[in-house]
């Protein structure tokens, strides 16, 4: 049986779903700059050059140091109006009591708060949003579930400090959480410090120029000593908090029981996801990263007292991403599939959906397993969800079956886990549960959510909010505790 106090919600981030991004004080992020894009055209940022050039450049690329961010007035960005929940929180958060969800998801936007990232006073009016938005949801019996950093950082503190690279970062993020953490103490209970910390690998997420190896693992360092200060701070101020980390939980298989694919196995899921979650649920650096840094010959610069941070800093539960499994296997030729966050190799044995990630419900049961196992912490399926074109009938109604089939299969493993399996569930929250814009693509098209928004791809559209089938569906599901599944 699910927990009594079981959360059943949705999830969302500011920069895909917010919006006013010169609203209210608030500062300029990385994503703002951040161009759409499609499946086959990449996702940009706008860069001035020294001799006054627009370039456009991609998160993953080396960004020189003199570039500075600049806004294109001839370009779409989406995080600029995303779905206008900044103007629409009331009806949104009207449509999600209506759907029964008991909590919601959400991220803040740094720069709503601390416009530069590390300004001497919080802006007030930022802090008043989320007052009022938060108030709504509980008035509603929604908690807020928040993560406080969702894919993007102050542009202020990527140009002056080099982003995640510097110390001084982490002293701005700290002050962030305690801010946060006093401001809506008592209203928020659920924290998560980092979203999907195992994917931040680009300028947009770490604010990093020149981004190389060494820079990364040092910027990475940085982010797990602030993801620690974050929980230890969050604790002190109110011991009802619970502060978790976010996972990409992505599954891999080894495609043969060949030993050398079995290896290889091992070796990727270390660097794609068991780093992040060992440091940060046990509050050090295991072995094998240890080895892999001195083989790099990569020094890590740290501070006398971090080891004693990152080991009171434990999470106090896992919140995870479950959109895909992987295969990983030692043949160079073998044919690669997409997926969140990194593309492995394809599985015969599933079938993927319209943007090629494969679809493997069975896949959530094993992963909720494997981490129970691995780390006996509570853990939270803070998204999970079809990206999937919908298509709106003359009488305004939306028939997503497909999304209504992944859902349900999914939950259904979810559920085995616990009942069958024993594992510690906090909740369920899909991702865009609300249609937002998509992190990767950036498109509108690829929606997850259970209520439609009228936008496309290139921002046009009323932004009216229609409830599709999977909304209904959903009501059914939380009405009876995930059994229509
Ligand atoms: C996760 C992110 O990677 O997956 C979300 O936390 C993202 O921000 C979601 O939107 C789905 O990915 P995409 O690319 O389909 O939007």
């Amino acid at each position: 049986m699910l927990r009594k106090d079981f959360l059943w919600g949705g999830a969302t981030a500011a920069n895909q779903f917010e919006g006013g991004f010169d609203e209210g004080g608030r500062g300029l992020a990385t994503s703002d700059t951040k161009t759409n894009g499609s499946k086959d055209r990449p996702r940009k940022h706008s860069f001035l050059t020294p001799e006054g050039n627009i370039v456009y450049l991609r998160g993953s690329e080396p960004i020189p140091a003199d570039y500075r961010c600049v806004l294109d007035p001839e370009r779409y960005y989406p995080s600029h109006r995303a779905v206008d929940f900044y103007h629409r929180w009331r009806e949104d958060v009207d449509l999600l009591a209506e759907m029964g969800v008991n909590a919601f998801r959400m991220s803040v936007s740094w720069t709503r708060i601390f416009p530069n990232g590390d300004d001497e006073v919080p802006n007030e009016e930022g802090l008043a949003f989320y007052d009022a938005v938060f108030d709504a949801l509980l008035a509603r019996g929604i908690q807020p579930v928040v993560t406080i950093n969702h894919f993007d950082m102050p542009v202020a503190l990527s140009e002056k400090y080099d982003g995640w690279l510097s110390r001084h970062t982490v002293d701005a993020y700290v002050r962030l959480c305690d801010v946060l953490f006093r401001r809506y103490c008592g209203r928020v209970r659920h924290w998560m410090t980092f979203n999907e910390i195992n994917l931040l690998r680009g300028w947009d997420t770490l604010g990093v120029h020149e981004l190389d190896d060494a820079r990364y693992q040092q910027a990475l360092y940085h982010i797990f000593v602030a993801s620690a200060k974050a929980v230890a701070l969050g604790h002190q101020i109110d011991p009802e908090n619970h502060v978790g980390m976010m996972l990409a939980a992505i599954l891999t298989y080894a495609e043969t029981c060949n030993p050398a694919d079995v290896a290889l196995e091992l070796a990727v899921g270390r660097r794609l996801k068991w780093l992040f979650a060992d440091v940060q649920c046990r509050g050090y650096y295991p072995s094998y990263a240890l080895r892999e840094l001195a083989a790099k010959g990569i020094e890590l610069v740290r501070e006398p007292g971090d080891d004693e941070v990152l080991r009171a800093g434990c999470v106090d539960y896992i919140g995870f991403s479950y959109y895909n499994s992987g295969v990983v296997t030692t043949r160079p030729d073998a044919p690669r599939a997409l997926g969140n966050g990194v593309a492995l190799a394809e599985n015969p044995y599933l079938e993927s959906s319209a943007w090629g990630w494969p679809i493997d419900p069975v896949g959530l049961r094993t992963t909720l397993n494997v981490l129970w196992d691995r780390y006996q912490k509570p853990l939270f399926v803070v998204e999970n969800g079809l990206g999937a074109e919908d298509v709106v009938e003359e009488d305004g109604s939306i028939h997503d079956e497909a999304r209504i089939d992944y859902l349900r299969r999914h939950v259904a493993e979810m559920k085995k886990a616990v009942d069958e399996d024993g594992v510690d569930l906090m909740g369920y929250t899909p991702w865009g549960v609300i249609d937002l814009v998509s992190a990767g693509t950036g498109e509108m098209k690829k929606r997850y959510g259970m209520v439609y928004v009228d936008m496309d791809d290139e921002g046009a559209g009323t932004l009216e909010r229609r409830r599709k089938d999977s909304f209904y569906w959903y009501q059914r599901c939380i009405a009876t505790s995930g059994e229509v599944a």
